[in-house]
C-alpha cells in the first residue's frame, strides 16, 4: 500500500528528467509511491521500440526503416510504481529492454522523429490520467511542460558511472563511463527533443545525496507546488 499522509494526496504531475545514472528511475518510483501517484518510465517505451527494431533487423543508420518497424508495434508499460513491466505486442520484454544490445541501440531509435511522435502521444495519454511521476529526457520540455513540478536531476559523471556499473554485474567503471558519455552525447545533440533542462525545472544535483534524501526533497517540492496551484484564487 502506498504511504498516506496528513497533507492529503498529490493530484498533479511531476516531470523528472536528466541523464542516466542520476538515480532517476529509483527516485521516480519511490516518489510516486509516496505521493500515491502512478509512475511512467518513458525510457522503457523507447527501449521496447528498440527491441522491435533489433528483432526486425532494421538498419540503425536508416531512420525510415526504423520508423516503418515502430509504426506497427504496440508498446505497453505498467504505471504501477510497485510493479514496473514492459510489453511489446503483448509479450513481456522486461529482460530484453535492459540488454547491452538494446542499450547500445536505443539512442539511434529514440532520435527518429516518427518514433518520438508515436510514443509521446502515448505518454501524454497516460500522463493525462494523472496524478503521476513521469521520468525521461523531455517530459518537462516537450511531453508535459505544464507539469506542476519539473525537476532536472544531475550528478557528476564519475558518480553516474559508479552507479551504473553497480547495476550491471561485473560492470567496469571506465567502460560504463565511456558508454554513458556516448549516450548522453547522442541524447543531448539530437535534433528532436534533445536532453536539456526544461524552463522552470528545479535542478537537483544528486552526487552527494542518498536516494532517500532526494525522494524526501522532491516530495516536499511536489506537495508545495500542488498546494500553490490549488490555492490560486479562481476569479
Ligand atoms: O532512461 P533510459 O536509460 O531507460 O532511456 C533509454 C534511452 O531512451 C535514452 O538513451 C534516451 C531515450 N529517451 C528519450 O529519448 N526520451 C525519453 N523521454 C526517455 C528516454
Amino acid at each position: 500500500m502506498a504511504h498516506s499522509t496528513e497533507l492529503g494526496d498529490f493530484s498533479g504531475v511531476v516531470a523528472l528528467d536528466g541523464p542516466s545514472g542520476t538515480g532517476k528511475s529509483t527516485v521516480a518510483r519511490r516518489l510516486a509511491d509516496r505521493l500515491n501517484a502512478s509512475y511512467l518510465d518513458s525510457g522503457a517505451m523507447y527501449r521496447a521500440a528498440t527491441v522491435a527494431v533489433l528483432e526486425a533487423g532494421a538498419d540503425l543508420a536508416d531512420p525510415d526503416a526504423i520508423a516503418v518497424v515502430v509504426r506497427d508495434i504496440d508498446v505497453w508499460v505498467s504505471t504501477d510504481p510497485q510493479a514496473p513491466a514492459t510489453a511489446l505486442d503483448g509479450r513481456s520484454v522486461d529482460a530484453e529492454i535492459r540488454s547491452a544490445a538494446t542499450t547500445g541501440a536505443v539512442s539511434a531509435v529514440s532520435a527518429v522523429p516518427a518514433v518520438r511522435e508515436k510514443l509521446v502521444a502515448q505518454q501524454r495519454a497516460l500522463i493525462a490520467e494523472g496524478p503521476i511521476v513521469a521520468e525521461g529526457r523531455d517530459i518537462g520540455s516537450v511531453v508535459w511542460p505544464q507539469a506542476e513540478l519539473k525537476v532536472y536531476l544531475t550528478a557528476t559523471e564519475e558518480v553516474r558511472a559508479r552507479r551504473r556499473a553497480g547495476e550491471v554485474s561485473g560492470g567496469n567503471i571506465a567502460e560504463v563511463a565511456a558508454d554513458i558519455r556516448r549516450r548522453d552525447g547522442l541524447d543531448s545533440s539530437r535534433a528532436v527533443s534533445p536532453l536539456r533542462r526544461a524552463d522552470g525545472a528545479v535542478v537537483v544535483d544528486t552526487s552527494e545525496l542518498s536516494i532517500e534524501q532526494v525522494v524526501s526533497l522532491l516530495e516536499r517540492l511536489a506537495r508545495a507546488a500542488a498546494d500553490t496551484i490549488q490555492t490560486v484564487p479562481s476569479g
